[in-house]
């Protein structure tokens, strides 16, 4: 047997196993099926895309964010995005929350004076909690990447919403339908879309990321013009 047929026997061997101790999984499923699954994303319109940039990757994203601002990264892992943020865009005050005391604890160790500063505060809790409890009109900007679920994603954008400046900005990770790290689909891409729409917000940016793991920066619609 060569390679090829050793792969097929092997996969269809997982399959008859899964099927008969009734665990299913997601390449079990025939294309029809996955389709029946996950529904249509709503499709933004040309007002929602009109001004939107492209850029190389989030790196960049970052030259465009206001500096000297008061921020927050909502989901920070091991602070690497973090540090990004603060040494490219400088900003004033920047609110790293994350749900995981480790997370939590590599921030305050990696940021020890910028905490004893006052330029970095970290909060350990649910985002979209935390975020609510802070005074409205407060920030310049949001960076979204916490919760990736549909539920998750929207109510970061809609905590962000409540708390942002006018004109502020909300920059989101992950805009992307399906995971390929995780195998699973993440419900970002629908929620941005439904924000966008249902919040009249634009935009701004699409970044892009080698594995499709992309970044938007969407900002409120100011003026309608004609297209
Ligand atoms: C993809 S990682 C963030 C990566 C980081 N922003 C970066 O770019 O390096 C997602 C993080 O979100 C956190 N998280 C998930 N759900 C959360 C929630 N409801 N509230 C706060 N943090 C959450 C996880 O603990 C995890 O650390």
């Amino acid at each position: 047997m060569n390679s090829f047929t050793l792969e097929r026997v092997a996969r269809a061997t997982k399959k008859f196993v899964r099927k008969a101790i009734g665990c299913s999984c997601l390449e079990d499923y025939s294309v029809e099926k996955r389709r029946m699954m996950w529904s249509m994303v709503k499709p933004l319109e040309k007002r929602h895309i009109h001004n939107c940039k492209l850029l190389e990757d989030r790196l960049k994203m970052l030259e465009y964010m206001p500096k000297n601002a008061v921020c927050a990264e909502i989901g920070i892992l091991r602070c690497e995005f973090s540090e990004s943020i603060l040494e490219i865009t400088q900003p004033s005050k920047l609110h790293l929350i994350d749900i995981d005391p480790n997370a939590i604890n590599i921030a305050k160790e990696k940021f020890k004076d910028k905490i004893a500063s006052g330029q970095v505060e970290v909060h350990l809790g649910d985002s979209a909690a935390t975020l609510m409890a802070m005074s409205d009109n407060y920030f310049d900007w949001t960076y979204v990447d916490g919760d990736h679920s549909y539920l998750g994603a929207k109510r970061d954008l809609e905590a962000s919403r409540l708390k942002l400046k006018t004109d502020g900005l909300i920059a989101v990770n992950d805009y992307v339908y399906f995971s390929v790290s995780d195998f699973k689909k993440y419900g970002v891409l629908e929620a941005v879309n439904d924000f966008c729409i249902n919040h009249s917000f634009e935009m701004l940016f699409l970044a892009f990321q080698g594995r499709s793991y992309n970044d938007v920066v969407l900002r409120k619609i100011t003026s309608e013009i004609a297209i």
